[in-house]
């Protein structure tokens, strides 16, 4: 295995966008406890950087052994950057779910470790609700097939990226899907309109499994039929009030900094829908196109301690 070298003098990046479920039903729940869902998945233009750029002192790839778990951990080195990387700092970086990505990838696909440093620029909250580890961790697979030049069948790929967790695969195209299953299940959505998106986050970690754990119910309706496409924005709306995120109630409940979330959200004009993602805490609002921006500087202004930030979507 030779790493392509343009890629590696001037860095190769990938971009790992935010997951946000735009609605997520829970369905059921199988035998091992996880969880069956049905959700609309987007991702907007905001997130984080996963860059590789070549190690100073360099080995040739042919003298390094073959990858291993444990080799792996001694070729990687992962450094964290941006407004959250001391927060992931503080967990173990050699369980960082880019390290295990990368060695799983390289070990699939039987070629050395890239002899590269890698570099994560964590702009997205840890443990926020919209997929910032998986998103991470799909962009260290993509990054490790440009590095190893080697690709896998997709159905391979997909079944490696579940084993990292339920919303890797998703995030592995980053584009609009509706997903069920546990994450596993995925097929594309009509194309969205454009629309503005906002997303906060209180400051507050939550932790998924105990919001799980606290559901009422796990058997709720399935998503209603999707639309061969959506006429505008209105249609999209008229949709979206017909579904949920069932895990917000018990989320509420446990960390009440998103019910006051939600409520600031729905009092800005601006604001078409407001809603929490995935187990949260992060929460979103939609918007017309455009409208995003004043939407973002109006809650800086009354909340300055919440972490806010606005994109476009479609
Ligand atoms: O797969 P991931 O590591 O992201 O999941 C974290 C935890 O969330 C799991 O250990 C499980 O408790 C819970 N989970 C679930 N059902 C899902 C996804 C996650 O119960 N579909």
């Amino acid at each position: 295995m030779t790493l392509d070298t343009t890629e590696t003098t001037s860095g190769a990046e990938e971009f790992a966008p935010a997951k946000v479920n735009l609605a997520l039903h829970i369905t059921g729940q199988r035998a091992d406890g996880y969880h069956l869902l049905d959700s609309l998945v987007v991702f907007p233009r905001i997130g984080d950087r996963l860059t590789a750029s070549k190690h100073q002192t360099a080995v040739s790839p042919m003298d390094q052994p073959s990858a291993t778990a444990t080799d792996a951990r001694k070729a990687l080195h992962l450094t964290l950057e941006g407004p959250f990387g001391s927060e992931l700092q503080q967990t173990d970086s050699a369980d960082n779910l880019v390290i295990r990505a990368f060695q799983a990838y390289c070990t699939a696909v039987s070629c050395n470790l890239p002899d590269v440093c890698l570099r994560l620029q964590k702009n997205l909250p840890v443990a926020s609700g919209i997929g910032g580890g998986s998103a991470d961790a799909a962009a260290a697979l993509r990054l490790a097939a440009r590095l190893t030049g080697r690709s896998l069948p997709s159905r391979d790929l997909q079944k490696m990226a579940l084993t990292l967790g339920a919303d890797v695969p998703v995030c592995l195209t980053a584009t609009p899907m509706r997903m069920s299953g546990i994450g596993e299940i995925l097929s594309l959505l009509p194309p969205l309109p454009a629309m503005g998106m906002v997303l906060i986050n209180p400051g507050v970690g939550v932790s998924t499994p105990a919001i799980f754990k606290a559901l009422d119910r796990r058997d709720n309706p399935p998503l209603p039929k999707l639309p061969p496409r959506f006429a505008d924005l209105d249609g999209l709306m008229a949709y979206l009030q017909q579904t949920r995120n069932d895990m917000q109630e018990a989320a509420e409940q446990l960390c009440p900094a998103i019910a006051d979330v939600v409520a600031a959200l729905n009092a800005q004009p601006q604001t078409l829908l407001a809603r929490m993602s995935g187990s949260g805490a992060t929460c979103f609002a939609l918007t017309r196109p455009g409208t995003e921006t004043t939407l973002a500087t109006d809650l800086r202004q009354a909340h300055p301690s919440w972490w806010i930030t606005s994109g476009l979507l479609g």
